[in-house]
Parts: C-alpha cells; sequence; structure tokens
C-alpha cells in the first residue's frame, strides 16, 4: 500500500545523549500534536539503534532505521554490521544505496542488490536511495541513472518482495546544499520512477510504492513538494536533526 513518509537520517551526527534527547522531543512532539496518517522513521548511527529501539518500543507512529548494512550474512568482516543483527535488535527498515554510500564507500548496483536481498530476507524494509550528479544532470543522464540504479539493484526482486520496498530519489545535487529540486523537477522523476515500476511490475504495484524526495527538503518546501501526485514523502538530512524542523515536515506530509 502506498504510504505517506517522512523518514530523517541523521548520517554521522548526534553523541548518545544528543540522540536521546532528540528522539524524547520528537515523540513528545508527535504526541502532543496528533500525526496521523504518516510513517515517521528515524535512522540514528548504528550505535544508537538499540536505545532508539528501547525508546521507541510503545510507539506505533516511529520506527527504527539503519542507516547500511552489509552484504553478507556472517563472517569475517571486521566493523559491518549483519541485517540480522538489525532486526534482531528491533530495527525494522534500512537505508540502502545512499549517494554518500555510492560515492564514499564505493557502493555499486551490484552489491547494493545483495544488500536488498540480505535486508529482505531479514525482515527490514529497504528504503533504497537513488539519485543522479549535477554533471549526469547537465549532460542530460539523469533519467538513465536513475534507471540503471533501479533495474540493477531492485529489478530482480520478486513482485511480493518489491512491494516491500520504499524507493528514495535524491537528487546529489541538492543533498545538503541548501538547494532543493524544484517540485515540478521532483514530479517530473518521481513520475519517470513510477512508470518504470510500472513496466516491470504492473500498474498495481507502481501505484502502491511510496517513492520519498530527498535533497535539501525543510520545513519551508516540504509542502509544496510534497503536494505532487507522485512525491509520496521525504528523506530527511539536515533537517531532521531539529526536532521542532522534523516535525514541521511530518505535518507538512500529513496536511497534503
Ligand atoms: P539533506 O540530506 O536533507 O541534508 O539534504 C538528505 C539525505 O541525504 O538523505
Amino acid at each position: 500500500m502506498r504510504k505517506k513518509i517522512v523518514a530523517g537520517n541523521w548520517k554521522m551526527n548526534k553523541n548518545l545523549n544528543d540522540g536521546i534527547q532528540l528522539i524524547k522531543e520528537i515523540i513528545d512532539l508527535t504526541n502532543s500534536e496528533v500525526i496521523e496518517d504518516v510513517e515517521i522513521i528515524i535512522a540514528p548511527p548504528f550505535i544508537h539503534l538499540n536505545k532508539a529501539v528501547e525508546l521507541l518500543k510503545n510507539n506505533k507512529s516511529i520506527g527504527v532505521s539503519a542507516q547500511n548494512c552489509n552484504q553478507f550474512e556472517s563472517g569475517a568482516y571486521t566493523g559491518e554490521i549483519s541485517a540480522q543483527m538489525l532486526s534482531s535488535i528491533g530495527v525494522k527498515y534500512v537505508i540502502l544505496g545512499h549517494s554518500e554510500r555510492r560515492a564514499y564507500f564505493n557502493e555499486t548496483n551490484e552489491t547494493l542488490a545483495l544488500k536488498v536481498a540480505i535486508a529482505l530476507k531479514n525482515n527490514l524494509i529497504p528504503i533504497y536511495c537513488c539519485g543522479e550528479t549535477l554533471k549526469q544532470r547537465e549532460s542530460g543522464m539523469h533519467f538513465n541513472i536513475i534507471d540503471e540504479q533501479i533495474n540493477d539493484g531492485l529489478f530482480n526482486l520478486t513482485e511480493s518482495d518489491f512491494r516491500k520496498v520504499i524507493i528514495a530519489y535524491e537528487p546529489v545535487w541538492a543533498i545538503g546544499t541548501g538547494v532543493n529540486a524544484k517540485p515540478e523537477e521532483a514530479q517530473e522523476m518521481h513520475s519517470h520512477i513510477r512508470e518504470l515500476i510500472i513496466k516491470g511490475y504492473g500498474k498495481s504495484v507502481g501505484d502502491d510504492t511510496s517513492i520519498l524526495y530527498g535533497g535539501s527538503c525543510n520545513h519551508s518546501n516540504a509542502a509544496v513538494l510534497f503536494a505532487n501526485h507522485d512525491v509520496d514523502g521525504g528523506l530527511i538530512g539536515g533537517a531532521s536533526l531539529k526536532s521542532r524542523d522534523f516535525v514541521e515536515i511530518i505535518k507538512a506530509r500529513m496536511n497534503k
């Protein structure tokens, strides 16, 4: 079922105490301001996940996500975290293929296909990111890049597995730059992605897939971005680190 979703990607920010404080503030604000009909997700760094799950164990509206997982089941991969470990502590989602991981940690679509598969096997919902660089957009390659990322990363899934995946379109040039995609640019790409899914899996799967926008989305531009038919919510970086800003974005999604 297509859902309204707002997810906060904390990246490598917040020590434990600040993270706990942020989660408590989000819980308080979302309780007092009656948030309905929006799935809220927070993705703190690995080391805070256990605590986040504990703080949110009685909260039905806010789920916990990791920002990555390893592509293998277990074994001699020093410093890595497996999907099974995440699942075993109550994590429900995992962000995969974020452009920072693609760029700084050499994650390819092929590796990401393995990560998606192992996440699903361990009952984690993948939030699969795709997005083009400015150079790729300027050279007119943006649709091809997104097609390739989605084809290679996701299109080997069965229909029932594909239905579990959330997609996030995050143009690299908009991430952390303060320059968000124009609402019509976001809509154009989101509808392109939906068409691609419809071609691969049929209309009902395409219509049911939640496609989030990410890249300098904040409380001032969220409403106009979310007003687009194919934009189902947001993956929020910087603005998810302040409870008030994050909750305003959630409210912008709710009011559509
Ligand atoms: P930003 O990051 O909101 O800070 O631009 C979005 C993301 O990287 O998910």
